[in-house]
């Protein structure tokens, strides 16, 4: 194994698994505006320059403000599918290969976009991934935690009737103050009818939140994870359980739950035992997409081929992606690794 820095163009192409990317944080500024103008939507922004002046995000709230508002562009299946599209074509250029993708139903259901219109845009758009890129990738529909319980149970319906595509269910959104347990019921209901559950925790939130997670919600992935390392029981549990961190360091910096990249905790997980995994989140407000996070964990934490290496192994590994998918991602990680000896 070679022992100098790895190159970026080694760390561009190296194969990769996305696990956690919000498909409406892929709206680039420019299309934003331009779909807003095509729907008639109002959107607070006259222009790209003003849009990305309000991209100076504080904390988690301040972002999802503008993202939410960003959000309200999208209107029609064939815009959901021009979305997700966009982003498969940037993802493979990253030479992501799989990928397990967040949508939120209820922020645009609850402005009067059906639910089958959001998912059948979205589908479309990942079968032409899956035969156009050879990327395979999955949906997750996210429950809104600054929404009620019983809002979540009434989304979890909805989606129910369409759960052929679905990998998993999720929560996301506002942190503080909203404690996994206030979702327990949606979560047994899901759990029980055979569905996988993920749940951001320990983002801006506190440790117990991913102890929650796990022991109320009955989560197979906590989604960032970060603040994990404040409590040493829930680190070894983690590591002994094997339960995947979907990372997102970009973000992490961009809503400053670190103040920069040199500080984040990522060699701390890995040098923990834990399963982190590299994501991006919502690459078009936090600075870049996958391979941008790659570059930026390398070149701020030192990182080596060897900790890339476990960083893809992980990835895999925390995959919902079948037997044999896994097999071809891990052929795909160990060619790469190989040629890294020539
Ligand atoms: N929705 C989109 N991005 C999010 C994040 N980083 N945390 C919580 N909810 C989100
Ligand atoms: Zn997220």
């Amino acid at each position: 194994m070679p022992t100098d820095a790895p190159s970026d163009a080694f760390v561009r192409a190296m194969p990769k698994v996305e696990l956690h990317l919000h498909i409406e944080g892929t709206l680039e500024p420019a299309t934003m505006l331009a779909l807003a103008e095509r729907n008639r939507v109002a959107l607070p922004w006259a222009d790209v320059d003003a849009l990305r002046a309000a991209y100076a995000f504080v904390d988690l709230q301040s972002f999802l403000d503008v993202y939410y508002a960003g959000a309200s562009a999208l209107q029609h299946a064939e815009d959901f599918h021009d979305l997700a599209w966009a982003w498969c074509e940037r993802a493979a250029a990253d030479n992501v290969q799989h990928a397990e993708i967040f949508f939120d139903p209820q922020t645009h259901t609850d402005r009067g976009i059906a639910l089958d219109v959001v998912v059948e845009g979205l589908v479309a758009a990942l079968a032409r991934a899956r035969t156009e890129l050879g990327l395979t990738a999955a949906l997750i529909p996210c429950f809104l935690r600054h929404l009620s319980g019983e809002a979540a149970t009434a989304t979890y319906l909805d989606c129910r009737r369409l759960g052929s595509h679905f990998a998993a269910f999720g929560l996301d959104s506002s942190e503080r103050d909203r404690p996994p347990r206030l979702f327990a019921d949606v979560f047994a209901r899901l759990r029980a009818d055979g569905f996988r559950a993920v749940a951001h925790a320990g983002e801006e939130g506190p440790p117990a939140y991913i102890t929650e997670a796990l022991d109320v919600l009955k989560v197979a992935r906590i989604d960032h994870g970060v603040r994990c390392l404040e409590d040493p029981d829930l680190v070894r549990r983690l590591a002994r359980d094997a339960i995947p961190l979907t990372v997102c360091p970009l973000s992490n910096v961009r809503l400053r739950v670190f103040d920069r990249i040199e500080d984040h905790n990522l060699r701390a997980l890995l040098d923990a035992g834990l399963v982190a995994t590299v994501n991006s989140d919502d690459p078009a407000y936090f600075g870049g997409y996958m391979s941008d996070n790659f570059l930026a964990v390398t070149h701020g934490l030192g990182l080596d081929h060897a900790a890339l290496r476990r960083l893809g192994e992980h990835g895999i590994a925390a995959s919902f992606a079948d037997a044999a998918r896994k097999a071809e991602l891990g052929a795909a990680l160990q060619a790469h690794f190989a040629a890294a000896h020539d």
